[in-house]
């Protein structure tokens, strides 16, 4: 027997994974960023804006999963996702190293708030998100019924500092290029991208700019109202609670699925408090 398949013989056979899908690519956007895109299960039906939980198999062979948002809308063929390198989260200090051929676990039940259901129908939708919270917006922005709801679509995004805006601000860019919805958008995109620790073209944060009503000037736009404005916002539960707060002081009210109205939140992550 020669040595490589002496070797081949004794290596136990790798176990496959339950739920599992392939990753068919990965990108690399910061030390801290990642984009990955893995096969779809052909029974996975969700809505654009909603989470899963994927994972990877834990060293005590049990599934380690977390919650996800599918950052490619529900006509995408492939399954792409948005994701954070902590450097010691259980995780993600793996998740980081994957490649295009590896397995990872997906259990296929999508659900989530940040979905066209749960709002009342409106004039302009706020897309209002800071670090990966931009993710389910990857998501509803390729999404045709985003584009046939609204007049206008405004996404605010937020990071520390410019590299962490980099798979947005590209995605935003290719829209226009999309086959599906690139004529449907036309000017109805408003891109209102900020940092709030390195110098950029636009800086402050997203509840700031909000309240001193900056970006309703820097856009034309008027002071939202319950009336004409709608928004989904994905931040950190600080955010989340502060953007609330703020949207509630504009007289918007916050829906659900079983009860549509003029918002809806959902956490990026949890961890950190208040
Ligand atoms: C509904 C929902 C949707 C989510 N969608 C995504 C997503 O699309 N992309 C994604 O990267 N994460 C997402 N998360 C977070 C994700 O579930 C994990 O927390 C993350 O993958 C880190 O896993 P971990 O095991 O490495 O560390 P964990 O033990 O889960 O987290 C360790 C610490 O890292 C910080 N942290 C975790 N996630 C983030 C993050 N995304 N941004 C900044 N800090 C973070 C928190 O302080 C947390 O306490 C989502 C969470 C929820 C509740
Ligand atoms: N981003 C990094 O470069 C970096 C590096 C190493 C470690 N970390 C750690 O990773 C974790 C998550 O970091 P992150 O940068 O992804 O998320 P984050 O701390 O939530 O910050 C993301 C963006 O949201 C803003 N923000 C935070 N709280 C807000 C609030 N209540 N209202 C409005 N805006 C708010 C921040 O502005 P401000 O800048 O004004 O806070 C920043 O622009 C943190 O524990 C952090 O310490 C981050």
């Amino acid at each position: 027997m020669t040595e490589t398949a002496a070797a081949t013989a004794e290596r136990p056979a790798k176990p496959h994974l339950p739920d599992a899908q392939t990753v068919t690519s990965v990108k690399h956007w910061t030390d801290r960023l990642f984009s990955f895109r893995v096969s779809r299960p052909a029974s996975l039906r969700f809505r654009s804006g909603e989470f899963v939980m994927i994972g990877l198999m834990g060293d005590n062979g049990k599934p380690l999963l977390r919650a996800y948002s599918i950052a490619s809308p529900a006509w995408d063929e492939e399954l792409e996702f948005y994701s954070i390198k902590v450097p010691d989260g259980p995780l993600t200090s793996k998740l980081q190293h994957i490649k295009p051929g590896d397995e990872i676990i997906l259990r296929p039940k999508p659900v989530g708030t940040l979905v066209h259901d749960a709002l009342l129908p409106g004039k302009r939708l706020w897309f209002l998100a800071t670090g990966t919270g931009f993710a389910p917006f990857a998501s509803l922005l390729r999404e045709p019924e985003t584009w046939e709801k609204y007049d206008q679509v405004i996404m605010m995004h937020t990071c520390r500092e410019t590299g962490e805006l980099d798979y947005g601000r590209q995605l935003v860019e290719s829209l226009r290029d999309d086959p599906l919805i690139g004529e449907m958008i036309g000017d109805k995109l408003l891109y209102y991208p900020t940092t709030t620790r390195e110098p950029s073209a636009r800086m402050g944060r997203v509840t700031d700019n909000l309240s001193s009503g900056k970006v309703f000037a820097d856009l034309g736009l008027p002071k939202m109202n319950p009336e004409e404005d709608r928004a989904m916002v994905c931040g950190s539960l600080a955010f989340n609670v502060d953007v609330k707060a703020i949207l509630e002081s504009f007289g918007l009210e916050e829906g659900a699925n079983s009860d549509p109205k003029q918002f809806v939140v959902e956490k990026a992550f949890v961890g950190d408090g208040i």
